[in-house]
């Protein structure tokens, strides 16, 4: 078996980095398929003629990425995971189009409220003052800013007012933007959940911080390991961990805060899928125990639509400066006929009446998993609280999950597994349900479960 890559020591950065560049590169454009084998290290050294080390250390980097899945004794495989470019393999029109979509974090984007959107749309064009076509103010304008600390101090004890409000084009630009603020200031370190969101370091790394790992347990992010790393800042989803599903438990918020007043560390808290929670209110936000060291993160991507590019953010005052001076350099701010479309939406009660429907849908999809889960499948455990938009399924130990995501992607059926998140162990799906109706969520789980063996 073979893999098209050449190295070079007359080129630059190490043998194993001229590997992993390539390989990341070809996953990410789609020429390397989720599931495709690759060459085992031994092989690959011999076709480069490099030594074994340079290959094992290129693949033990890709697989922590997410790009490689490996298992003791098993062919290595492309991973299953977030970085497949979106246009590899699943789109329309490709061999083997998706049947079954349990691709975790994305809402049912077909039940977007087009109606009301398009009426607050035109009443924000029609409305816009001169002042605010112009560039305005980077952080947005007042009257989202004003919208979104009422409403975040409403549903998520969020201690707000407009000035430390910044309204950004989704969560993920807002975490590069706190952390270029944070290296500005002489931050190095960030500490991320393991396992996490593989964006994360790589949107740190971008910022010139280093990212550490450090563990999830049942009982959320293991705060007491965050001393060792002598992190500057931690960024975690402390309601609804991404992706195993489990809360911080009081004691670890309690112990949390202690650490950011001790050193003067500063969280983020991704607060991406609070707003829906199944089994009684959610937790409320982090930042209402300490506004002065936790940012707040919010998004309107698992409400309403990833492609509204709208997320909003809750600074510490010490933070506001650098955070401004960031967000001038790097784009001068979000659309802002689109932030007024929001503003509308929200003080409508637009929005209240969109999760409430969307509540009771995503609650109904999630318990027709369950029941299918465990008359389909009894051996698997399902992780974490009844909350988001995706179900967590650990599965027996004997089980190979890179083995049933690529045999699952070769049926037809999108998924993630642990192992996308930095986790190979233990063998564990990540099931969204956002996007299917009930029967077609029960017949889809029928079908995989005859696929884990
Ligand atoms: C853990 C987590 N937080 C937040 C987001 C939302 O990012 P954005 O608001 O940039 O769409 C995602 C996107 O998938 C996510 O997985």
């Amino acid at each position: 078996m073979e893999l098209l890559l050449t190295v070079s020591r007359e080129r630059p950065g190490t043998l194993s980095a001229q590997i992993q560049g390539q390989v990341r590169d070809a996953v990410r454009s789609g020429s390397l398929r989720a599931g495709t084998p690759v060459p085992s290290t031994r092989e690959l050294a011999a076709q480069l003629g490099v030594s074994r080390k340079v290959a094992v250390d290129a693949y033990a980097q890709l697989a922590a990425e997410g790009y490689l899945a490996l298992r003791q004794g098993a062919q290595p495989r492309v991973a299953a995971g977030p970085f497949v470019h979106p246009s590899a393999g699943s789109g329309p029109g490709s061999s083997d189009p998706i049947r079954y979509d349990f691709r975790p974090a994305r809402p049912d984007v077909s039940s977007f409220p087009r109606a009301a959107w398009a009426r607050c749309l035109r009443d924000a064009v029609t409305e816009i003052t001169v002042d605010d076509l112009g560039y305005g103010d980077p952080f947005g304008t007042g009257t989202l800013r004003d919208t979104l600390a009422d409403y975040l101090g409403r549903v998520r004890g969020v201690v707000a007012t407009r000035d430390r409000v910044v309204v950004t084009n989704g969560y993920l630009q807002g975490l590069g933007l706190i952390c270029r603020a944070l290296a500005a200031r002489g931050a190095r370190r960030i500490a991320c959940e393991q396992p996490g969101s593989p964006e994360e370091a790589r949107i740190a790394a971008r910022a010139g911080l280093e990212a550490v790992r450090v563990p999830v347990d049942e009982l959320g992010l293991r705060v007491d390991r965050l001393a060792a790393t002598r992190a500057d800042a931690v960024v975690l989803t402390p309601a609804h961990q991404h992706p195993t599903g489990v809360v911080l438990a009081p004691a670890r918020r309690t112990a949390l805060i202690a650490w950011l007043r001790a050193t003067g560390a500063i969280a983020v808290e991704d607060d991406y899928d609070a707003e829906y929670r199944y089994d009684r209110p959610a937790v409320g936000a982090l930042q209402g125990l300490d506004q002065d060291h936790v940012v707040y993160a919010g998004t309107a991507s698992k409400v309403l639509a990833p492609a509204l590019r709208l997320g909003w953010m809750v600074l510490p005052s010490v933070l506001v400066r650098d955070v401004r001076t960031e967000r001038l350099l790097l784009d001068q701010g979000t659309a802002r006929i689109e932030q007024l479309a929001y503003a509308h939406f929200v003080r409508r009660g637009e929005l209240d009446r969109h999760l409430r429907r969307m509540r009771l849908r995503y609650r109904r999809r999630r318990d027709a998993v369950i029941e299918a889960l465990a008359s389909s499948m009894p051996a698997a455990r399902v992780r974490g609280i009844a909350a988001g938009l995706h179900v967590t399924v650990e599965l027996p130990p004997s089980v190979d999950s890179a083995a049933v995501a690529s045999a699952a992607r070769a049926n037809g059926i999108a998924l993630a597994t642990l192992a996308d998140y930095g986790a190979p162990s233990p063998p564990t799906l990540i099931l969204g349900y956002s996007q299917m109706t009930e029967s077609r969520l029960r017949s889809g789980i029928r079908e995989l479960a005859t696929l884990v063996t």
